[in-house]
């Protein structure tokens, strides 16, 4: 398969670590201990790193006490990084980084207090949209928090034949837009974009199943959060078969939950996956900084 996206670039220099592979025992993720992300790469471990994330979607990487520089520098080795379109919720300095937070300071929020609360592969709203993203724990709850990820290769391989028959071959439409005023009026979050940040998310068309680009595998590439449209069916049909794979894809058995701990890093293939913020009681600071690494155009 090709592996042109990845540019793993080694360090020159760098010492191998000794860290530790553990899968999860459900549909998806791996555990690494032992690995800190803030030394110099090997480019044996950095390979051990881009196998582990082919095979089980989500990395989860422990203790990582790590700088946004670091974060940025780790995440730009996978390709290059994508700046998201609300440009309020950049870190400062760092327009790479997304801050996602419920935190107001002096009366602002310092980044998205609802990000991710529907299910959703980041950035699928753009022709060439994710690889994967990068999300590291700042602050975190004491209670609630969680993120939800869903495995769309399951999903496919499991899915019915009158559902697979309904979407194979079809194309569908993802839209930035779709929930945006409605999350606007729910809570007060969202800015009104300006006519230069409409311009960058106008709605994009996508394959219903994907190939992976470096194994091979089909995936659903639909979610509840973006995916408006099955283009070339009726719309109360295609309403009604959008509702079907959603329901599909987020069904227990293909979901593993992530309850953060201190200093997680937590690197997901938005090829593979969707996922889904929970959200946790407001009063509760809750930030992460998420980088989101560009990917290929569908196929
Ligand atoms: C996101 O969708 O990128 C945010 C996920 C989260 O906050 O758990």
């Amino acid at each position: 398969m090709p592996t042109a996206t990845l540019l793993r670039v080694p360090d020159a220099d760098a010492l191998p670590q000794s860290f530790e592979i553990h899968p999860f025992d459900g549909p998806l993720g791996a555990e690494i201990t032992g690995l800190d992300l803030g030394r110099p790469l090997a480019q044996h471990d950095f390979a051990r790193i881009v196998r582990a994330h082919l095979d089980h979607h989500v990395l989860v990487f422990r203790r990582q006490r790590i700088t946004p520089q670091q974060h940025v520098d780790f995440s730009r080795r996978f390709g290059p990084l994508m700046i998201h379109v609300l440009h309020q919720f950049h870190l400062p300095g760092f327009p790479e980084i997304l801050t996602v937070s419920n935190v107001i300071r002096e009366g602002n929020p310092i980044g998205l207090g609802d990000a991710g609360k529907y299910w959703h592969s980041d950035i699928s709203y753009k022709a060439v949209p994710s690889l994967g993203s990068l999300l590291h724990a700042q602050e975190l709850p004491s209670e609630g928090g969680d993120t939800l990820f869903a495995n769309m290769h399951l999903a496919w391989d499991t899915l019915p034949s009158h559902l697979r028959r309904a979407v194979e071959g079809r194309q569908a439409v993802h839209s930035y837009l779709a929930k945006y005023g409605q999350m606007q009026k729910a809570a007060n979050w969202r800015p009104t974009l300006s006519p230069d940040q409409l311009a960058l998310v106008k709605d994009v068309v996508h394959p219903v199943v994907r190939t992976h680009p470096e194994t091979g595998r089909k995936a659903l590439f639909v979610s509840e959060g973006f995916t408006t449209q099955i283009i070339g069916l009726p719309k109360d049909e295609s309403r009604a078969v959008l509702d079907e794979l959603f329901a599909h894809s987020v069904r227990a058995e293909h979901v593993y939950r992530h309850a953060w701990q201190a200093h997680d890093l937590v690197f997901w293939d938005n090829r593979s996956l969707i996922h889904l913020a929970t959200g946790c009681p407001a009063h509760l600071a809750r930030t992460l900084y998420r980088t989101t690494i560009e990917g290929d155009v569908p196929f």
